[in-house]
């Protein structure tokens, strides 16, 4: 049976049934697969992940195993990394195809190069800039970093990364998310003054050639579809309604947002500051909703609030359903793989040097 069939009929089972037969399949193909899990995952699916977190520990998780197959369940960009850091024996199968990622969508390596030539119009980029991307973007944009000097980062390590880029090159070029730079810059105590966005839809980003001299810091103009939903003012609602509650944000989050927060972390740094707290300590979450209302029922000592009113959820990640973590096990066990993620050999080799600068410094 085709992948497509096979999804056609798992959409006629009941989900108990799909629920059961992911827990068989897992155990009959044992250790022949490793089931990666983000935070943002739906419950249904994440139960089943050998191993959870966020960007940072999932790619460190990615590049110890062993495992000959290994099921992302998260985004492209996430199976793509695990790909690269993988042996070629290892195959990496994302279990909808769609599950994207509009952030990482927000800066195509074209638009990188042109941002590389105009800036080297003014000055020599490769002496004097180093290119940072956020992990949430293109395999493509990895390789163009690992060639020019630069590094991957996560949210996890962020201002680790920029440490580095800093102790290499006088500036940096972050993209995709001006967010994560931004915040981590405001967090180091970078000024305002040091800092530019790069639109790349304008010639020379929006900015003149003095400001781009004079720029530390020069931002991409991306951000989180999700985190650009939290406002300042559901921080402020929160603490008017609620005494001695911490705000903790994610920073894909908004300047304005991360500087009502108590406390700025990756995914997995929100679980541990929540985990570490006393009982009956009250927070408001800016994070995807899914892993909000995880901690909810994890912790029902501390109450837990969504900062938002609106739903601010990632549609991309929850395109992985029961049905296509199911499809993605039988195509294991039949031997005949379907959405495998495989990163070109050239871009690979490169993507890997810039990605394990960051693993190296983690
Ligand atoms: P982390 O996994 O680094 O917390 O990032 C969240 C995210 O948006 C993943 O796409
Ligand atoms: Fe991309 Fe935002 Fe979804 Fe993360 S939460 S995968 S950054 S769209």
């Amino acid at each position: 049976m085709n992948a497509q069939a096979l999804l056609t009929q798992l959409y006629d089972t009941p989900e108990t049934d799909i629920l059961e037969q992911i827990t068989a399949l897992k155990a009959e193909l044992g250790d022949q697969v490793l089931i990666l899990g983000h935070h943002y995952q739906r419950e249904e699916v994440f139960a089943f992940a050998d191993v959870t977190g966020d960007s940072l520990k999932l790619s460190q998780q990615a590049a110890e195993t062993d495992a000959p197959n290994i099921i992302f369940c998260g985004v492209h960009f996430m199976a793509e990394t695990a790909d690269i850091l993988t042996a070629d024996h290892q195959t990496v199968l994302l279990p909808d195809l769609a599950a994207g990622c509009s952030m990482a969508d927000m800066a195509d390596d074209e638009q990188v190069v042109r941002c590389w030539n105009e800036l080297s119009q003014l000055i020599n980029p490769d002496e004097c800039v180093t290119p940072v991307t956020y992990i949430n973007s293109t395999a493509a944009l990895k390789s163009f970093c690992g060639e020019h000097g630069g590094i991957v980062c996560t949210s996890g390590n962020a201002q680790k990364t920029l440490e580095w880029s800093w102790s290499n090159r006088e500036k940096i070029l972050f993209f995709p998310d001006q967010h994560l730079g931004e915040n981590t810059a405001v967090a180091m105590g970078v000024p305002d003054s040091d800092m530019i966005v790069w639109d790349p839809f304008q010639p020379m980003g929006g900015n003149s050639p003095e400001a781009i001299e004079k720029a530390k810091l020069i931002l991409w103009k991306g951000f989180c579809s999700v985190h650009q939903l939290f406002k300042p003012e559901h921080a402020e609602t929160m603490r008017r309604n609620h005494k001695g509650i911490e705000i903790l944000a994610h920073p894909e989050c908004s300047r304005e947002v991360c500087e009502t927060a108590d406390f700025i972390g990756s995914t997995e740094m929100i679980i541990k500051h929540v985990s570490e707290a006393e009982s009956g300590q009250s927070f408001a979450i800016a994070t995807e909703l899914n892993l909000v209302n995880r901690l909810r029922i994890e912790f029902p000592d501390k109450p837990i609030w969504f900062l938002s009113p609106m739903v601010c959820m990632c549609s991309t990640m929850f395109r992985t359903d029961p049905q296509h973590l199911c499809a993605a096990l039988t195509s294991i066990r039949d031997g005949q793989i379907s959405n495998q993620i495989k990163v070109p050999h050239e871009q690979k080799r490169w993507a890997k040097l810039a990605l394990e600068r960051m693993l190296n410094i983690a």
